[in-house]
């Protein structure tokens, strides 16, 4: 099984990516071949909506990466995909990668029957993940994908998705911030926990 992660986040290695890096740690831990790929190193150039891929599935810009990553999407068997939260929002790079996708449903949903599942980081404790978190989940089911959720099988955690936050109490009235989401034990879990239930219902161990 192939796991492909993507990162929307403008800082390679952050909060976002260390999630993604968790969920795919566990993942390969039970057997996925996986990979991550920071849409920070990638040349992605705007939908300019010329419609084309309403009469056929292609994208009339080439010349930037977008080819090589919708390659990577197709070959993958589930998709993971973060977002730090910007203004309750993915963000602008994440968008226009969402939209330059368009080609790959309007004729045919050709990502359709993969897995996919989606995670966000944000400084505040309710910062916007769950606006930002619906955001990615309504895009991954627009192209068919079919969601996985950061639930336990059969255990004491309930929340559905990884939604991370920098946020961790006051001191005096004072903000006091985690220095990075490694310190966010919830969802550190969650990440884990959602690592284990994409191999698991990779595998076909569920429907
Ligand atoms: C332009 C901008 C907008 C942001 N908007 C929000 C927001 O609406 N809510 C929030 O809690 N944090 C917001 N943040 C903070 C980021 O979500 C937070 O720093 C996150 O951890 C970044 O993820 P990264 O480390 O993967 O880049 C914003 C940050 C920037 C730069």
């Amino acid at each position: 099984m192939k796991i492909l992660a993507i990162n929307g986040s403008h800082r390679k290695g952050k909060n976002t990516a260390v999630m993604l890096g968790l969920v795919l740690e566990e993942a390969a831990a039970g057997g996925a071949e996986t990979e991550l790929v920071e849409l920070a190193d990638w040349r992605i150039e705007y939908c300019i909506s010329c419609n084309k891929c309403l009469r056929e599935p292609q994208c009339s810009i080439r010349g930037d990466d977008m080819a090589k990553l919708a390659e990577k999407m197709l070959a993958a068997d589930a998709l993971v995909i973060g977002s730090p939260v910007y203004f309750g929002n993915v963000t602008a790079r994440l968008k226009t990668f969402m939209d330059r996708t368009r080609w790959l449903h309007m004729r045919e949903n050709l990502l359709e029957g993969k897995l996919g599942a989606a995670l966000t980081h944000a400084g505040l404790r309710n910062g916007g993940q769950e606006l930002t978190q619906v955001i990615l989940e309504r895009f991954l089911t627009a192209h068919g994908l079919r969601l996985v959720e950061a639930r336990e099988p059969a255990g004491p955690i309930y929340n559905t998705a990884p939604m991370g936050t920098l946020y961790e109490g006051l001191d005096d009235g004072r903000f006091r911030w985690r220095k990075g989401v490694l310190e966010d034990e919830l969802t550190v879990v969650m990440c884990r926990i959602l690592g284990r239930n994409l191999v698991r219902l990779g595998s076909g161990a569920e429907t």
